[in-house]
């Protein structure tokens, strides 16, 4: 019985496999219930019991040898041919990856702030989630403020105080009593209003909000400033032209209108035969909203202006339809490059 299990031994050991089928061939053959080593085991009953000790430790060797090196041959096999399975033709030309671009509405916001930067505006940012005080109240807008129904939204049920913002404008408000004269800020943002959409109107777009508080802050200092807005954002032949108008949390206000983009103020229709498109809002920040925020209405005083992105970009790249910023259609936003 030594000797053949031996021989079995040697045969394990020489064993050299070509394939993972020959490798389960031998599996049957050593060690499967009809296997030489189990062949061996039903002999060992008939082994005397002073040498069973020995004997049964060798064959328990022979069989652990076995299973040791068939497992270690499947694992060759197997990992043979994962690397097949993930090894590449190198020289294969590769796949073109389509580069990504800024969407419009980006473009736009990323270079009003650049515009508004190189005059010393700095860029801050408040909640999309806002109070009533901060979006209304603050601002001039008490709850029976009839201005308050141009900008309904939505609101949560349990709490009517909490409602998404209407207007960046609430962002003076948090800027304004967290930091002291002078100011001189841009907040760019997303707003929300209670509308229903269509190619002129969403219940969601955005706005960028401008902030100037100081000492003497006249009303020509704004119109300086949004005169340099609109050539730098337009181009140098743009001419600005203010109209009174009405806004809680501005006295005096105006709306800015820009000479049509596109027909250079001869009329289109565009402008529908003005010459003028209507850009923003503005004014010279209501003493009232100074005081509600802190800051001493009779030292300071300031100017306001808020403008939406998308009208900016809807003139500047002639989209007529508001939905297509929201939409995601590639074939639309590819149309716009720039590293800005
Ligand atoms: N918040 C106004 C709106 O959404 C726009 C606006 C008008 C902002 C006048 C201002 C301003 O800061 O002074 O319609």
């Amino acid at each position: 019985m030594k000797s053949k299990i031996e021989e079995l031994l040697k045969e394990i050991e020489s064993f050299v496999a070509e394939s993972k089928e020959h490798v389960e061939e031998f599996r049957i053959k050593i060690i499967s219930k009809k296997g030489k080593v189990t062949e061996l085991f039903e002999e060992f009953k008939t082994v005397s019991p002073e040498l069973r000790k020995e004997i049964g430790q060798k064959l328990n060797e022979l069989k652990n040898k076995a299973q040791d090196k068939i497992i270690e041959l499947k694992e060759k096999f197997e990992d043979e041919e994962d690397t097949k399975k993930t090894s590449h033709d190198l020289t294969l030309p590769s796949e073109t990856l389509a580069a990504g671009s800024r969407h419009p509405l980006s473009l736009v916001r990323n270079q009003m702030v650049e515009i508004f930067s190189r005059i010393g505006f700095t860029v801050s940012e408040g909640p999309e989630i806002e109070d009533d005080w901060h979006n209304f109240t603050a601002l001039n807008t008490p709850e029976d403020h009839p201005a308050r129904d141009m900008q309904d939204t939505f609101f949560i049920s349990e709490n009517p105080d909490i409602l998404l913002r209407t207007q960046t404008s609430s962002v003076q408000v948090h800027i304004m009593e967290n930091s002291k004269p002078p100011i001189r800020t841009i907040s760019p943002g997303r707003v929300y209003r209670n509308e229903a959409i269509s190619a002129r109107a969403h219940c969601q777009f955005h706005q960028v909000e401008g902030l100037y508080i100081d000492k003497k802050v006249s009303f020509a200092d704004l119109k300086q400033t949004l005169l340099y807005f609109s050539k730098e954002m337009f181009g140098e032949e743009t001419k600005i032209r203010l109209r009174p108008s009405f806004f809680p949390f501005t006295e005096i206000s105006a709306e800015m209108d820009i000479s049509c983009p596109f027909c250079k103020g001869n009329g289109c229709n565009i402008c529908k035969g003005a010459g003028w498109v209507e850009i923003l809002g503005c004014g010279m920040v209501d003493p009232a909203v100074l005081d509600n925020c802190k800051i001493d209405s009779k030292q300071y005083s300031g100017f306001a202006f808020g403008m939406g992105i998308e009208r900016i970009a809807m003139l500047k790249y002639q989209v007529k339809d508001l939905r297509l910023f929201f939409e995601n259609d590639v074939r639309f936003l590819k149309q716009f490059k720039s590293v800005l």
